[in-house]
């Protein structure tokens, strides 16, 4: 057991009684995890991990916090009643069984794990504890992608024909363990089957590596949807310059969303207002850019799975949704190892 210890500070902002929370893995994203969790109403930080001392302390930083270089003793030691599992994606399985064991309620980062059958195995022992596992599906909390999930709902661009991400930027040398599918794309896989409401039947994908690691780096996958709508994915770690966007094709007109900038627009198709019902034609009517209040999305993110431990459940994104998106990511590597479309194993279970 290697550890360290800080005395405990309770934040000033925590009442007693507050939910015990804490991360382990504090590299890129987990120190975020931390930094929110830090001042989160109603939630008392407790514990930190990371097995590299520099990084754990780096995270604390200033802050006074219990900080240990392995799970098991914070589990122990800092008794948390929810965790953040911010570990590398090929570890989140292993942690999260350990974090269930100390029988705590835990938010896994995306992807839900490298494959499917651990992330089933992480769902059936945390449906066992009667915990609470929910998975870091970010983008859902993004306002911009709310904001176009309510104007959807209200049917306002009509029948979705289409629905394409870009998500695309420099190399991340840090992440070794899997490659660009199953790293970026389950946040667009994810999005895609929450706007839409339907689960992907079959894919197809390319993918390339450049960069000298045993990882696909470049790729661009297509989506076939139950219900008919195509999905396209361009993603890749060899940008130089960042982009995160979502288009969805309807009826009616274009709603594109930049993840990155919170921003909603929506390019009306003149012909469609003309004419409702099948498309007479196509022709460029008004543009709109709706007003959006920016907020962090991890910050709306840990506010819902706080709400959801405090209410016993349900999870913001539950271990059903996660497994969902990576059936999809497995089905478009296969697909680009094999050179042919897939079909994607369908996945049971309670969203
Ligand atoms: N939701 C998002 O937008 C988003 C963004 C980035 C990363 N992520 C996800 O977060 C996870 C971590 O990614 P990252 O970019 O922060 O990686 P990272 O490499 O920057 O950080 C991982 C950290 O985990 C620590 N670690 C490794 N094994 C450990 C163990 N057994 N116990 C405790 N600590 C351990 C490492 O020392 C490191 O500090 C990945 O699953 C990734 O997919 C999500």
């Amino acid at each position: 057991m290697a550890s360290f210890f800080l005395p405990v500070r309770r934040s000033t902002l925590a009442l007693m009684g507050d939910l015990r929370a804490a991360v382990i893995g504090l590299g890129n994203m987990g120190a975020n995890h931390a930094r929110v969790l830090a001042d989160l109403p109603g939630v008392d930080l407790v514990g930190l991990a990371d097995a590299d001392p520099a990084r754990l302390e780096k995270a604390i930083g200033r802050r006074t916090i219990p900080g240990f270089t392995d799970a098991e003793t914070l589990l122990r030691e800092a008794r948390p009643d929810m965790v953040s599992v911010v570990v590398p994606s090929g570890l989140h399985e292993d942690v999260a069984l350990r974090v269930i064991e100390g029988g705590a309620h835990l938010l896994v980062e995306k992807p839900i794990a490298s494959t499917l059958a651990g992330a089933a195995r992480m769902a059936r022992a945390a449906e066992a504890a009667g915990l609470i596992l929910s998975v870091g599906h970010i983008e859902r909390f993004n306002p911009a992608v709310q904001e176009l999930k309510q104007r959807l709902e209200a049917g306002q661009g009509g029948q979705v024909l289409q629905i394409r991400a870009r998500r695309v930027g420099p190399f991340p040398h840090r992440i070794r363990d899997v490659g660009v599918i199953h790293d970026l794309a389950p946040h667009d896989i994810d999005i895609m089957r929450s706007l839409l409401g339907d689960e992907v039947e079959r894919v197809y994908a390319e993918a390339r590596r450049h960069v000298n690691t045993d990882n696909d780096d470049l790729f661009v996958g297509l989506l076939h949807f139950r219900g008919g709508v195509q999905g396209m994915l361009d993603i890749n770690w060899l940008t130089p310059t960042k982009e995160r966007s979502l288009t969805v094709l309807c009826m009616k007109g274009m709603f594109a969303v930049d993840y990155a900038a919170q921003s909603l627009t929506f390019y009306e198709n003149f012909a469609a207002s003309a004419r409702e019902g099948a498309i007479a034609s196509v022709t460029e009517g008004p543009m709109t850019r709706y007003p959006v209040a920016n907020r962090e999305p991890l910050r709306a993110e840990l506010e819902a799975f706080r709400d959801a431990v405090l209410g016993a459940g349900p999870p913001p994104v539950s271990a059903y949704d996660g497994m969902a998106a990576l059936a999809v990511a497995e089905a478009l590597v296969r697909s680009a190892e094999q050179g042919s479309p897939v079909s994607v194993q369908q996945v049971g279970g309670r969203r």
